[in-house]
């Protein structure tokens, strides 16, 4: 059985005890557009993952405007359907929707017009079967000082339009900028075993200070920590995964290293090498909630129960090891583009 540890968030929502791994909805409608999930598959995944929780507490589902093919709502349309089908799942749920890019596509744009649009977007494609629990900007806007963004999502929290205010991709400096006009309950940041760089941990021990959730999106490093991607060409032909950088062959190739020694020490914990990734996630702090995503119920449960797995001293000094040796090859998106200027990271 699932035992399923819990996690607080923090800000204004503090008083919400969910899950302390969370579920992300991505891969359900966005990375292969011509083979879409079938709705029951899908619900059968989010059904399996909400009912593991014990009573009172809630399970972490994250999603966005863009999340769909040509970045439409279509993650939101199945949320929709879903809620739709099962309404008594939507008070058993804390959904966070990111959102603040300019219309259908992935360019961030805080203006007070933009975010307006995006949240009253967002509710429209819901139609009303889900409160939207918690909203992000998706990336810190370079057209709008962060405080002024947050401003503008006080007054649409204040007028009804969600309940809680979090961030994404951003530096410490700017959570703290963001913290200072508004409590932010959450920040949503990549953190894996190969995706832990020195930003990621100052955003850490700045959410930490200031009583704010980390998530952390892509703890099994988009399924490549899982070893079940034995070459890239295992990934559907559209699969964004094929645009990335550590995707590459000769990348790819050289951090499959990383992957065999996950996989040796999960064997030995008797864990899977999915299990071992999110629980290391997890032990960074216990203000931490891996946010890892999965289409199938079988792998969410699977995830869930990682939550309750615990990393020894001696296990955390041996994963260190592994990652002093094996350093990883390429960015964490693409490194044909400006980092800052068109991925907008640690915005
Ligand atoms: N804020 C941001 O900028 C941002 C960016 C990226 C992602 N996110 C959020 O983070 C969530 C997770 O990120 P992600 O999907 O990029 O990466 P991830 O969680 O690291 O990996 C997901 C991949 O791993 C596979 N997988 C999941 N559990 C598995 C298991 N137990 N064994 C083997 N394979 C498994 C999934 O396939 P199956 O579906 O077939 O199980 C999927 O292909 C997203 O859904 C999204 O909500 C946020």
């Amino acid at each position: 059985m699932v035992v399923v540890k819990t996690a607080k968030l923090g800000g204004t929502a503090s008083d919400v005890t969910v899950g302390k791994v969370a579920h992300g909805l991505m891969m359900m409608t966005w990375r292969d557009p011509n083979h879409p999930l079938p709705d029951e598959e899908a619900f059968e995944a989010i059904k399996a993952g909400v009912d593991a929780m014990p009573p009172g507490v809630k399970m972490f589902l994250n999603s966005g405007e863009f999340y769909g093919p040509n970045q439409s709502t279509a993650n939101l349309e199945l949320l929709a359907r879903f809620y739709e089908k099962y309404p008594e799942y939507a008070e058993r749920t804390f959904l966070s929707v990111k959102g603040g890019t300019k219309e259908g596509t992935l360019i961030p744009d805080a203006s007070p017009e933009n975010l307006r649009r995006s949240v009253d977007a967002i509710n429209a494609a819901l139609r009303g079967t889900k409160r939207v629990d918690l909203f992000e900007c998706a990336r810190v806007a370079k057209n709008v000082p962060v405080e002024d963004a947050i401003k503008t999502l006080v007054e649409l929290k204040n007028e009804g339009k969600f309940d809680h205010i979090g961030m994404s991709e951003c530096s410490a400096a700017t959570l703290r900028r963001g913290n200072a006009v508004h409590p932010i309950a959450a920040v949503e940041i990549e953190v894996s075993l190969w995706s832990y760089e020195e930003e990621t941990k100052k955003v850490i021990e700045t959410a930490k200070e200031l009583g704010i959730a980390v998530v952390a999106y892509s703890p099994l490093g988009r399924g490549f920590l899982t070893g079940t991607i034995k070459s890239p060409q295992d990934l559907p032909e559209h699969d964004m995964r094929r645009h990335f950088s550590r995707f590459q062959e000769e990348n790819f190739k050289h951090n499959m290293a990383i992957v065999d020694s996950v996989k040796a020490i999960a064997a030995k914990k008797n864990v899977t090498p999915a299990q071992l990734s999110i629980a290391w996630v997890a032990s960074r702090g216990s203000h931490v909630i891996p946010l890892p995503g999965s289409s199938s119920k079988k792998r969410n449960l699977e995830n869930i129960a990682a939550g309750d797995v615990e990393l020894t001293e001696a296990d955390l000094a041996e994963i260190d090891e592994i990652l002093a040796k094996h350093t990883v090859k390429g960015g964490r998106y693409r490194d044909d583009v400006d980092p800052e200027k068109v991925l907008h990271l640690w915005g």
